[in-house]
């Protein structure tokens, strides 16, 4: 069963006031957190998803209608109400021109807040999604298909502005899934470079053997095989920019060759005894640290230096949760017209497709998890999640794969990205503890791969201990 409950952000610098009003809200069962200032509100609003923000107009710092406009813009689910002191309308509809869904005078009767918030539930639960706005929030936060404004990604954006206008050498290195390959094209595409082409190769799908001479091309009666001659990759990215996916999985003797490449920007064909000069720009991606593998003699120093002269590090989404509203919009988006573009349309009712949107509480779960496999797991739940919706409007939590939908490891991750403290309402000790624990352990496996006697170790625990504690929380 979806939790149905209704969270709500109370923001209110009066604080009798706001206890008040919390108190009230509790009993007629919405759960209700408080904020006493917009920065308040704004850091929580990063890191949950709330039904719904009941702010007051007048705020010390950001005020009211700023703090709106805040939140409608990075859910388009949720539903603001704002309260207003003096009763002066013009407050009020600038609130609702920046997204506020109606408002209450202060002071107010608490049923005049109720009828308000219920109507407001309702009508949102009929309403179907507003294209318009989701419009402008794609083109306000998408660089060249680059989704995000959280802090580390307005700084990667703003490195990757300095970055393109150059033809240094980069190195991206990110986890898997973080997205490095769309940095990369996006460099190219934002360079003088970018009239001429992006050329990838993926240094770890390509057997030891074939790699040489798909990255340096190579003359007729080189190796068996070798009928006519070949331009490699390095020679196609002419002018353009060479894309090096998992530089770290590369021989000794080809990091030397990529050495000269870099240094000498020179290279022969395999089998040929004639020098090609080249000009590229060479961007290297890694999932794995590099500076280690030196260290361990695994990779070369020098090339590594070379490789090196800009690093770009991807942050893991689970870093940056507060993406994760505009990422799923923009799957959202890609997946139904993806599906209106091949036609598979004919059971899905593109009409109602075209309207598709996320639950808060599903949001919710989303926000909690942590996303090993990072922007592109998500991606894929999304997809998943889509074809599970079929023809309804609305993606729920039954909709998301099931490792996303546990609500007790999802309610645990948000205490802990919240600092734990005591809510208003008070709360369960004995569930919340193992909330953690089962969290805890749950994140442990994960970066063991599913291996129970690291995982023991990570937490200081016998492996023995480590089954028993398994056992016990799948018995909850
Ligand atoms: N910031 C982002 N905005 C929009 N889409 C993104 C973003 N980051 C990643 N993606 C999408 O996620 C998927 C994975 O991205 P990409 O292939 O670039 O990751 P990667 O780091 O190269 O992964 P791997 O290490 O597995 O090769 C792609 O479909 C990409 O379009
Ligand atoms: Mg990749």
């Amino acid at each position: 069963m979806p939790d149905t409950t209704k969270h709500l952000l109370l923001v209110e610098d009066e604080a009798p006031l706001r206890h008040a009003v919390a108190e009230q809200l509790t009993e007629r069962g919405y759960r209700v957190e408080q904020a006493d200032s917009g920065e308040a509100a704004h850091a929580r609003l990063a890191e949950f998803a709330f039904d719904v923000i009941v702010s007051d107009l007048r705020l010390p710092g950001i005020d009211g209608a700023a703090l709106v406009q805040a939140a409608v813009e990075r859910y388009l689910e949720i539903i603001a109400i704002v309260m207003t002191g003096f009763g002066t309308v013009k407050d009020a509809v600038d609130a609702i021109k920046r997204g506020a869904w109606d408002f209450v005078n202060k002071p107010f009767q608490i049923d005049e807040l109720l009828h308000v918030l219920e109507s407001a539930l309702e009508q949102r639960r009929l309403k179907s999604e507003n294209a318009y706005l989701r419009a402008q929030l794609e083109d306000r936060y998408r660089f060249d298909g680059i989704v995000g404004k959280s802090r580390p990604m307005a700084r990667l954006l703003q490195l990757l502005e300095t970055i393109s206008g150059t033809s240094s050498t980069v190195l991206v290195i990110g986890e898997t899934g973080t997205g490095k390959e769309v940095v990369a094209r996006s460099i190219h595409h934002n360079s003088p470079r970018r009239a001429n082409r992006f050329v990838a190769l993926n240094c770890s799908a390509i057997p030891e053997t074939l790699l040489e001479a798909e990255l340096f091309g190579h003359v007729r009666g080189a190796f068996t095989g070798a009928s006519g001659n070949r331009q490699g990759r390095l020679e196609q990215a002419h002018k353009g920019t060479l894309f090096l996916d998992e530089v770290g999985t590369m021989s000794a003797a080809l990091q030397m060759k990529l050495l000269r490449v870099l240094q000498e920007r020179e290279f022969e064909r395999v089998g040929d005894s004639h020098t090609t000069k080249v000009d590229v720009r060479v961007i290297a991606a890694t999932n794995s640290d590099l500076g280690k593998m030196v260290a361990e003699g695994q990779f070369r120093e020098d090339l590594f230096y070379r490789l090196n002269v800009i690093p770009v590090h991807l942050p893991p989404l689970r870093d940056r949760k507060d993406d994760i509203p505009l990422l799923v919009r923009h799957f959202l988006d890609k997946t139904v017209a993806q599906a209106v573009a091949s036609q598979d349309a004919a059971s899905t009712r593109p009409s109602v497709r075209m309207q598709l949107s996320v639950s808060q509480e599903a949001m919710r779960r989303l926000m909690a998890y942590q996303w090993p496999g990072n922007v592109r797991q998500l991606e894929n739940a999304i997809e998943r999640a889509v074809a599970f919706a079929a023809n309804r409007p609305q993606i729920d939590v039954g909709d998301l794969p099931p490792e996303i939908q546990d609500a007790r490891q999802a309610a645990a991750s948000t205490a802990l990205a919240a600092g734990v403290s005591l809510p208003e309402e008070g709360l369960d000790l004995d569930a919340f503890m193992s909330g953690i624990e089962r969290d805890l352990i749950q994140r442990s496996l994960e970066r063991t791969g599913g291996n129970k006697g690291q995982a023991a170790r990570l937490l200081g625990l016998k492996r023995t201990t480590l089954v028993e504690k398994l056992k016990r929380l799948e018995k909850q």
